[in-house]
């Protein structure tokens, strides 16, 4: 347990292990945590809870720090799994505690657990007083779930958000100013990447309903990773910049290979590109990581794309990255495609199409090259990823 303010702790669980999320969708090489709240009131609420694996070493520390039976109320957030597992053992204990949540939030815990708990059904603009302090309800219906609200603690000015503003990063410190800022970031641009983009609408509204809301925040308290409360206008900012899709100006390629030709092709387009004076990166997604990948696109405005054409398609190495930027519905972006074949050719053109179909813009038309780039058709690839600079600053 970790005293956070005066009658405010932090009781969840670091998990240091973790390498995926989601089963195996997502990848989380720095770990997680699952941030649980424990207010001491006069009455007393626990917000959130961790993942079922943890619910032994959960219960067992919440038990040496409170009598259990003394709590009066669960709060919860959100009912995924990450948040919800420990749930049935601590219940299991103390049967008749009041769990809140929102409407969706009940349906989601039964559907999950299939218990008659006592449900507390709550909605935006309802209050429930400690004591001293109140806790106020605020829904946040995807963010990134139905069922998903936000709990905020007046006098302390904690707002308890669950996934929001959340990133997968085991730390032995839980405040942003203890940590390495750089770090923080990034994993929370991969996880907004990752799991928010397809509510980026739903986010912009529920920022300015917070905004509006003028509540004093001293800390916003995610359910993972670290706590924000130096970097608040930072972490709201940035929410704001990737919900509405505005990106750097960087040009991303990625690409895979068979016999390197697709590979040359690659990197004579960066040569065009920092010829034209372009930040830009070179992903080969056959040895990299599928959610840093995203991530990396998710951040850039531009991308080229680029695979030879295999059995009459594009290579298997890039069907996730296409299948991803389509279901996340990356905003906003301009891109072109390239790569080698040997007879039939079709891999450009199928993912010309993908991309157009996923809302990204073609700005010019696709190159492709038989067998190996000769030193002309080199040359032509860096002419291309010119032309695609040059309007790629005009967009
Ligand atoms: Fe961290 Fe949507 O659960």
């Amino acid at each position: 347990m970790i005293i956070i303010k005066e009658g405010l702790y932090w009781v969840g669980i670091v998990d240091w292990n973790l390498r995926t999320f989601h089963g195996h969708q997502l990848s989380t090489p720095q770990g997680s945590s699952y941030n649980s709240f424990l207010i001491k009131d006069e009455k007393i609420a626990l917000v959130d809870t961790v993942w079922g694996p943890f619910a032994g070493e959960f219960i067992a520390n919440l038990a040496q720090n409170i009598d259990l039976n003394k709590i009066d109320y669960i709060v919860m957030n959100h009912n995924e799994p990450d948040h919800s597992g420990a749930l049935p053992a601590l219940m299991a204990k103390i049967p008749d505690t009041t769990i809140i949540t929102s409407p969706k939030g009940k349906e989601t815990l039964q559907e999950l657990y299939h218990q008659n708990w006592n449900f507390k059904v709550v909605q935006t603009g309802d209050v429930l007083s400690l004591g001293r302090r109140e806790l106020q309800f605020i829904e946040a219906p995807m963010l990134h779930w139905p069922d998903t609200m936000f709990t905020y603690l007046t006098k302390d000015n904690v707002l308890m958000c669950n996934d929001a503003f959340g990133m997968h990063l085991a730390s032995a410190s839980l405040f942003d100013d203890e940590s390495n800022i750089k770090q923080v970031l990034q994993e929370a641009a991969k996880y907004f990447a990752n799991i928010l983009t397809p509510f980026s609408k739903q986010v912009v509204r529920k920022l300015d309903e917070l905004m509006a809301l003028e509540l004093p925040l001293d800390i916003i308290a995610p359910s993972h990773g670290i706590l924000w409360r130096s970097h608040i206008d930072k972490i709201i900012e940035l929410y704001y910049r990737w919900a509405r899709g505005q990106s750097h100006d960087r040009i991303i390629i990625f690409y895979d290979s068979m016999w390197e030709a697709t590979s040359k092709m690659a990197h004579a387009m960066a040569k065009g590109l920092r010829a034209s004076g372009i930040d830009y990166k070179i992903v080969n997604l056959a040895v990299s990581d599928c959610n840093d990948v995203i991530t990396e696109a998710f951040l850039a405005r531009g991308i080229l794309v680029g695979s030879p054409t295999f059995n009459r398609g594009y290579l298997p190495t890039i069907a996730p990255f296409v299948a991803e930027i389509k279901g996340l519905g990356l905003q906003k972006k301009v891109a072109a495609v390239f790569g080698s074949y040997g007879w039939s050719g079709e891999a450009v053109g199928l993912l010309e199409d993908q991309l157009e179909e996923s809302g990204i813009k073609i700005l010019q038309e696709g190159l492709r090259c038989k067998f190996q780039p000769s030193e002309e058709e080199l040359k032509d690839c860096q002419e291309f990823a010119r032309r695609f600079a040059h309007k790629f600053k005009e967009e």
